[in-house]
């Protein structure tokens, strides 16, 4: 199996779907921010706090290429789309978009109080809106695939990837 990478925005629904979609799969799961909270020991918006968004961006550049090496399902962070690097790395990669709508993903993320991102506290509604419109264009680039997750259950998002993939490969 050619390993699956899902971006997209916060609030995207890479974490719930790659655990369902590895599952479907009998695939490995890598998400990424789990791995570097273990790495980096503490809260993303602790360290982001403590050692600046850059020095998280590293380290999430690093994660990438590893989980690469192996084959599985990988959750991407929100922002693993802004480095260049990371850009070409995913270029010829089986790339996943988890596309929601901006209403949809801001009310998710402020409902969400176990996953508290550090852009949220920083960022209105507003901000975070548009935020997600500056990154659009990338996630819509890097995208082999795209399905929309505003309306849907896990389920039927994890059956169209799938079907999606067979066409695709
Ligand atoms: C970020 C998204 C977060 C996490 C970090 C930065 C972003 O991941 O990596 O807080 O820049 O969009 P999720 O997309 O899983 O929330």
């Amino acid at each position: 199996m050619e390993s699956i990478v899902l971006i997209g925005f916060m609030g995207a629904g890479k974490t719930t779907i790659s655990k369902e979609l590895a599952t479907t799969l009998n695939a490995r799961v890598v998400d990424m921010d789990d791995v570097l909270v273990e790495r980096i020991g503490q809260p993303i918006s602790d360290y982001f706090e403590e050692h600046g968004e850059a020095s998280f961006r590293e380290h999430e550049t690093n994660l990438l290429k590893e989980a690469l090496n192996e084959e599985s399902v990988i959750a991407t962070g929100g922002g693993v789309i802004l480095q260049k690097e990371n850009q070409q790395v995913l270029s010829d990669k089986l790339v996943v978009y988890l596309k929601a709508d901006a209403n949809v993903l801001v009310k998710r993320i402020r409902e969400d109080k176990v996953n508290v991102r550090p852009l949220a506290i920083k960022n209105d509604d507003g901000d975070l809106k548009r935020l997600f419109f500056s990154r659009e264009k990338l996630y819509e680039k890097l995208a082999k695939i795209t399905v929309d997750t505003s309306e849907k259950l896990p389920k039927d998002i994890v059956s169209e990837i799938i079907q999606q993939v067979e066409v695709a490969s």
